[in-house]
């Protein structure tokens, strides 16, 4: 597909490329501008706003609300600093402003580089026709158009999912897409699910000032994140005044004068202002045209692909979470990455997707690489696990933030002695930004030995995992 001097490619023109990505998302930008630094001719088609969820209604404007949230218990908690501010108030919507501006600038940027790296957008709704290399554009600025691709990359994403009994108006019942635009916060919210997005607006709610439920239907909240991390954040969650109800299940809510009431199966009704759904997104196939083409969708609709991303159709890739995969920008970044070297031939490492880094912003927040306890010892490793809280952390004490814990799951060797690091899983102040060296070390096999010979800075909030891991060595120091 690289144009050489032996196999060249057919020239190219405005209406044909090397590449054309559908979706211009994480997953389809990355694809773009990689393949574009790699020399490629890359057009891009997006039927929306180019940044995808991740820059409109998901990671960045949800981390944005999440800081003004961050703020605020900062100056409400000033006075134990000597700092004699007022109370905090809130004006919703400045902080909305704010989030906007954050977005418009992102994409400002993402429109530069796509138009430096000579990408070429098109506006409009992308369906892949049956000869696997031409895509239909329409409905858009760039109007109705044909072009063909010698590689077709699908990232076409995800869209919230719903439960029966939860109809989305936007009012009553909201979902992430417009929670994240409200001008004012309500006093009292329902969460209905516990994962990452329930759990982030949970947070950013209750620091808000907003009386928050969450409702889980399975037994702890933060499904995949290690038991002793996800009983943190529940403890916390519990302290700050949020209701934390697992092993629940909601069948409908009933609108009344001021709200609406919750019904929870075999438990007390709950009244409340707003419903949050939050139960997972879907893979976004809808527009593609896929049923004329042949590329496999399993039972839940993601596209199937090999460890290289390409479909059950030969030229045809996909990316980003209309995979199977974890539902991550970084993930559909790393996707796209691989799919552009298998497009250029160059054998890729595929992605390791038992070992990604995971980061969730709530507070306390959470973060970790790798097996969890639990799911190391299932995968049948014989471990050895030692923790560490911030409690005794200088840097925690001195920001006035000591909830959580660093825990580093090792491999048990013949001798009985640590090895290999299978898994780091902290929680706590900024681990989100922590755990780029215990994801390295995760993934660079190392041992704790080797891990734990690194010096850490003091005071700083990363000495915690040096402990961890010394303690593990069989010594200490604090
Ligand atoms: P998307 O971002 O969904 O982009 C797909 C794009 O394709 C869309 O712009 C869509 O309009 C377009 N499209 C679809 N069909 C067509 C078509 N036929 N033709 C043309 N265009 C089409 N992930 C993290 O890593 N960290 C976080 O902190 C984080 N926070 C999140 C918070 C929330 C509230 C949500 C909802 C998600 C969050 N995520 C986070 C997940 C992250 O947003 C997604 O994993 C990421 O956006 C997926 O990228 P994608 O390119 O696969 O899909
Ligand atoms: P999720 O899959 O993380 O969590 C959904 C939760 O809802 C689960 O705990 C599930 O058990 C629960 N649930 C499902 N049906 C339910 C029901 N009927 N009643 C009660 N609970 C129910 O999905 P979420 O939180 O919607 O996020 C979607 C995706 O977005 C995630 O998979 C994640 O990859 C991504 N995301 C990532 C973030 C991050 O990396 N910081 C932040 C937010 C989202």
């Amino acid at each position: 597909m690289v144009p050489t001097a032996e196999n060249p490619a057919p020239a190219s023109t405005d209406t044909h490329f090397d590449v054309v990505v559908i979706g211009g998302g994480p997953g389809g930008y990355a694809s773009a501008l990689y393949g574009a630094s790699a020399g490629l001719n890359v057009a891009m088609i997006e039927r929306q706003r180019i940044g995808g969820t991740c820059l409109h209604v998901g990671c960045i404007p949800a981390k944005e609300l999440l800081e003004t949230a961050a703020v605020h218990r900062t100056v409400s908690h000033a006075k134990e600093f000597g700092v004699l501010a007022d109370a905090p108030g809130l004006d919703f919507g400045v902080t909305q402003d704010r989030k906007q501006g954050v977005i418009d600038q992102l994409v400002d940027g993402l429109k530069g580089l796509l138009k430096g790296r000579k990408v070429t957008v098109l506006d409009g709704t992308g369906r892949l026709d049956a000869d696997h290399r031409t895509v239909h554009v329409s409905g858009g600025e760039s109007g109705d158009v044909s072009i063909t691709g010698d590689a077709v990359i699908l990232a076409a994403g995800s869209a919230v999912r719903t439960i029966p009994g939860f109809d989305v108006d936007g009012t009553l019942v909201v979902t992430s897409d417009e929670l994240l635009s409200l001008r004012e916060l309500p006093e009292r919210a329902v969460v209905i699910g516990g994962g990452a997005i329930g759990c982030e607006f949970a947070s950013m709610m209750s620091d808000l000032g907003t009386e928050v439920t969450i409702l889980e239907a399975l037994p702890k909240i933060l499904p995949g994140v290690d038991k002793d991390a996800a009983q943190i954040v529940e403890r916390s969650f519990k302290k700050r005044g949020i209701t934390v109800e697992t092993g629940v299940q909601v069948t409908g809510h009933t609108p009344g004068e001021r709200g609406t009431t919750v019904h929870v199966d075999g438990g007390e009704d709950i009244e409340t202002d707003m419903v949050v759904v939050s139960v997972g997104r879907r893979p976004f196939t809808d527009l593609l045209g896929l049923d004329q083409t042949g590329v496999s969708v399993d039972d839940r609709g993601f596209i199937e692909v090999d460890e290289n991303c390409r479909t059950s159709v030969d030229g045809v890739w996909a990316v980003g979470d209309i995979v199977p995969t974890a539902q991550l920008a970084h993930i559909g970044f790393a996707e796209g990455m691989v799919a552009i070297r298998d497009i250029l031939g160059e054998d890729p490492q595929p992605v390791d997707y038992a070992r990604l880094p995971w980061c969730i912003y709530c507070h306390p927040e959470v973060a970790f690489a790798g097996y969890s306890e639990e799911a190391a010892k299932e995968a049948g490793y014989d471990v050895v696990v030692s923790k560490h809280r911030y409690i005794g952390n200088g840097r925690a004490k001195i920001i006035g933030d000591t909830d959580g814990l660093v825990k580093v799951i090792a491999e048990k060797g013949p001798d009985g002695e640590a090895g290999r690091i299978l898994g780091v899983h902290m929680v706590g102040p900024w681990v989100t930004e922590q755990l780029g060296q215990a994801y390295m070390a995760v993934n660079w096999e190392a041992t704790v030995a080797e891990a734990a010979a690194f010096i850490q800075p003091h005071p700083t909030l990363s000495e915690n995992l040096g402990e961890t891991l010394m303690a593990l060595t069989g010594r200490s120091l604090h």
